[in-house]
């Protein structure tokens, strides 16, 4: 039997649970486990000091990633037994004062920016996946006209293989639908189904092209040199200088953030889902170990050895220089071409990111659609109605205005400034406002290990005033230049203005629906306060 919880929202609401401990660790780890694994990862590393960004990778992984996601898990638990499968309800459950629900709104804006625009990079790895089947992109044969072609798909080049930007619509159509199909289908039926499935088989897959790819010495016979275990020292071997400028420990905490999920609600709203007596401890860390080994060992050995096995280390930097996506869209599909069995190979680069990034958009989705379940009462099928309509609507600048710079403004306010402002948020709620001698019996409910006692300073001081930290050089060096848009073409500059102007509109229109709801149901007792 499940427990019902204290106290239930509203009569159409009823506790979802996971079917099981493996269920949502898989669905955890699934959302850990995504293109920030294979395309960020590596791109990051390679730019920040090779071996040399490891180190502040794992300080930044012990003091940020695992201390916010057990905290996240426990948030999430803790919220789950008081009827709430947000971020605003568990705050509030928290905290007793009426602003906390508001500042939890946080981690339900966060998830749906960043679902807005990962939803479509996602669509571009499944119509890729297709392409390289159908041998689509066959006589783009160098970085130039294989960039000619990404860029005719996604309407940023004029004539170039794709007319207009119906082809690329369309597979974000298919991805949109995907996504709200499982979402769609529920916690138990839909989330956990598809990441049980979906985690194991993308971890397969991705194994199987490191496989071929150590297996590809050096494939050009005029560079002997160029091979990809000197690829693989290229990435990690440390240039220890970089360690020196502050850029590096910042990109380290950014990348920890993004790739294990934590920070924007996500993990906060899965773990809602959990019996009250549940684990938290041991599963936290077991998903955090699963993304880190996605990352490092397997992210790690992919685009970048390759890469530098066919086009040697210059050109690669070069390439890299240019972004996370030239080197997933652009040098990987040519470097298959060059394989045989390449359009199958292709094709299963594609089809592993695409996997990956469904089962971490998924979770992306589930936090909007539990508030709007939570806040107003509604059943499942039209929570997800009216967020695929309104979704379907705000993602319309990542599509029309990519070359306008609307997915970089996306990805800054929703996937770097909410990430550390919500999560030195939720840490500081958790640590001082819950109270840490109640936080540690909390987190150790139920728990199958207990964390070292060093963790309650970790989680009380070091986490918030690292992250403080991270936040503050941020603004500090982004502030004037981003927000008034220092260097962004004129042109430009309407474009990312209505943007954010729209942005903006989502973060007030979620607070405006709470207020209201507040005022109209008196008795959902999360609003009450
Ligand atoms: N962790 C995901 C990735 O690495 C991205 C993500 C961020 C998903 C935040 C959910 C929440 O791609």
């Amino acid at each position: 039997m499940t427990k019902r919880p204290a106290q239930r929202t509203h009569p159409a609401w009823t506790p979802e649970r996971w079917g099981s401990k493996l269920g949502i660790i898989l669905a955890v780890a699934g959302s850990a486990v995504g293109l920030g694994n294979f395309l960020r990862f590596p791109v990051q590393a390679a730019q920040h000091g090779g071996g040399a960004f490891m180190i502040p990778y794992v300080i930044a992984l012990l003091l940020i990633g695992i201390p916010l996601s057990i905290v996240e898990w426990t948030i999430g638990r803790f919220g789950g037994a008081h009827g709430h499968n947000t971020t605003a309800g568990a705050f509030s459950a928290m905290w007793p004062w009426r602003g906390a629900k508001y500042l939890g709104l946080l981690g339900v804006f966060g998830p749906w920016v960043i679902f807005l625009y990962y939803t479509y990079v996602e669509s571009w790895t499944l119509a890729f996946s297709y392409f390289s089947l159908a041998g689509l992109y066959d006589r783009a044969t160098d970085q130039a006209s294989m960039s000619a072609f990404l860029k005719s798909f996604q309407g940023v080049a004029s004539n170039g293989t794709f007319a207009n930007l119906g082809t690329a619509v369309f597979f974000f159509l298919i991805t949109f639908a995907l996504n709200l199909l499982v979402v769609a289908g529920g916690i138990r039926k839909g989330i956990e189904c598809v990441s049980k499935v979906f985690l194991p088989m993308l971890l397969f897959f991705a194994a199987l092209l490191v496989a071929r790819i150590f297996w590809l010495g050096a494939p050009d016979p005029a560079h002997p040199d160029w091979n990809v275990v000197n690829g693989l020292g290229y990435l990690w071997n440390p240039d220890f200088s970089v360690l020196r400028e502050s850029t590096v420990w910042l990109a380290a905490a950014g990348q920890i953030l993004f790739t294990l999920s934590v920070g924007i609600g996500a993990i906060v709203t899965y773990a809602s889902y959990l019996h009250r007596d549940d684990d938290v401890v041991l599963s936290s860390c077991t998903a955090v170990g699963m993304n880190e080994l996605a990352e490092v060992i397997l992210g790690g050995s992919l685009v970048i050895p390759v890469a530098f096995a066919f086009f040697g280390p210059q050109e690669m930097t070069a390439i890299a220089r240019g972004g996370a996506f030239n080197l997933g869209f652009v040098t990987m599909p040519l470097i298959f071409g060059r394989l045989s069995w390449g359009h199958l190979f292709g094709c299963v680069w594609f089809l592993l990111l695409f996997l990956a990034g469904l089962t971490s958009s998924i979770s992306l989705a589930q936090p909007v659609v539990a508030f709007f379940q939570n806040v107003y009462g509604w059943t499942r099928a039209k929570a997800v109605t009216v967020f695929g309509l309104l979704s379907v609507l705000l993602s319309q600048p990542a599509i029309w205005w990519l070359g306008r710079g609307a997915v970089d403004e996306m990805d800054f306010w929703g996937g770097t400034v909410a990430l550390v402002l919500f999560g030195m948020l939720e840490i500081l709620v958790f640590g001082w406002v819950f109270g840490m001698e109640r936080g540690w019996r909390e987190i150790h409910h139920g728990a199958e290990i207990r964390l070292p006692p060093i963790f309650k300073v970790i989680i009380r001081y070091v986490t918030p005033a690292y992250l403080l930290f991270v936040l503050g050089f941020w603004v500090y060096d982004h502030a004037k230049t981003t927000v008034s848009m220092v260097g962004v073409d004129p042109a430009n500059r309407p474009y990312l203005l209505a943007t954010r102007g729209l942005l903006a509109a989502l973060l007030l229109g979620l607070v405006l629906s709470v207020r209201m709801a507040v005022r109209r149901r008196r008795h959902i007792p999360e609003l009450e306060r």
